[in-house]
């Protein structure tokens, strides 16, 4: 309605309303470094084309009739009711993308009750983003580091400034072959992580002869040293739950067998996800592994809960991972473009614009609530 009303008046919405096409138009907003860094996947791509091409595949089968004019998209997560399935995914280093950076997306989110997870490889500290966040949720992303001590203390200060869920992504533990930041020699990165989360710790910097502005190099070595590697097993979790009194979800799950471990392992949910195509080039498309991963559980009985990522660009995206079975899902890419639009307010016209394709895709279908969604409501085309 506000479009409308605005359009009445000879305005048009600031940028396209458009999830698919907001990657090229923000392309003007960004050097050919930054671009690369949120637009790239890894090796060939063929990941991030799946991602896409499995939403293409399933097609929602809409009912007619239902008297879905009112509708509430309210959604209950890991015990807090969220305003709908919707959080935003983890992205590091946004300063990349845009000067205002994480504590932007999260007033935009915060604006709307739309959670925000924050990356451990943030360009702000954690305490600065909880300050733009004010009463809005957060969680927080863990990049796992092999050092227990910077491990606790990043833990105990993300505790502190209210960060109330914690994600923990698993399918980093290095970089991949990523073409497009590989042929930048990844520097719009390493000029950005000096800012990350780890450099403003002291546990972290106590590994550190100077600052990151004076020693570039060995603050990214010390980077590099503390956040790769799969010394992190599934019998360290217990660490990770000593050290942290909310849900713990673990995001980068593919395979069934890693949803069950992480289910017997105890954790609240798991982030069915390929990182959007930048970790395993040739990897299955999330959207694929979706069922798999939601039938073992099932059948195991488990109440871990599921979320989604990867591909989801439009309202009919969220309701096609809802119908197989995700309780939410997580949006990336198209908020960084936004970001790189208009700040602040770029985040939020993305957001406001999914959300209200969303509910009316909603409606649309026949439906008056997400949890109403279910495999009947979408076919499988070959
Ligand atoms: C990411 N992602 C990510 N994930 C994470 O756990 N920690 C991080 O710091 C980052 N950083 C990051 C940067 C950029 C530029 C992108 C595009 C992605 C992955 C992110 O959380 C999510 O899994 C994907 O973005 C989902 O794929 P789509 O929907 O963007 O295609």
């Amino acid at each position: 309605n506000e479009i409308y009303l605005h359009g009445l008046q000879g305005q048009i919405p600031p940028f396209t309303t458009d999830a698919t096409a907001l990657g090229a138009s923000a392309r003007a907003h960004l050097d050919a470094g930054a671009f690369g860094y949120v637009a790239g996947a890894a090796g060939s791509g063929a990941t991030h084309r799946a991602n896409r091409e499995a939403f293409d595949r399933r097609r929602l089968v809409p009912r007619m009739l239902t008297d879905a004019t009112h509708r509430d998209l309210r959604t209950r997560v890991l015990g807090s009711t969220l305003p709908a399935p919707l959080l935003l995914a983890p992205i590091g280093v946004q300063s990349i993308v845009h000067p205002d950076g994480e504590p932007a997306t999260a007033r935009a989110a915060a604006s709307l009750g739309v959670p925000t997870i924050l990356s451990t490889a943030s360009s702000h500290t954690l305490e600065q983003v909880a300050e733009a966040a004010g009463d809005g949720p957060r969680w927080f992303q863990l990049y796992w580091p092999n050092d227990d001590e910077v491990c606790a203390s990043i833990l105990a200060r993300a505790r502190r400034a209210g960060y109330s869920t914690l994600v923990v992504t698993l399918d980093t533990w290095t970089l991949a072959w990523r073409p497009q930041d590989l042929d930048q020699a990844y520097l719009p990165f390493i000029r950005g992580i000096g800012t990350a989360i780890p450099f403003s710790d002291p546990a972290f910097r106590a590994g550190l002869a100077r600052s990151p502005e004076e020693d570039l190099r060995a603050a990214v070595l010390r980077w590099v040293a503390t956040f790769t590697g799969t010394d992190r097993s599934w019998d360290r979790l217990p660490f990770l739950r000593r050290h942290w009194d909310g849900p713990i979800v673990l995001k980068g799950i593919q395979h069934p067998g890693d949803a069950l471990r992480a289910a017997e392992a105890g954790m609240d949910g798991i982030v069915v996800s390929n990182h959007g195509g930048r970790q395993v080039d040739g990897a299955v498309a999330s959207l694929d592994a979706l069922p798999r991963v939601v039938e073992a559980l099932d059948r195991a009985g488990s109440r871990t809960e599921v979320l989604f990522d990867s591909g989801v660009r439009t309202g009919s995206d969220v309701l096609k991972a809802l119908a197989l079975g995700a309780r939410a899902v997580l949006l990336g890419r198209p908020y960084a473009y936004g970001l790189a639009h208009a700040g602040e307010a770029g985040v939020r016209h993305v957001l406001r614009s999914l959300l209200a394709e969303l509910d009316l895709t909603l409606g649309l279908t026949g439906h008056r609530s997400p949890a109403e969604l279910g495999p009947d409501d979408l076919w499988e085309h070959p």
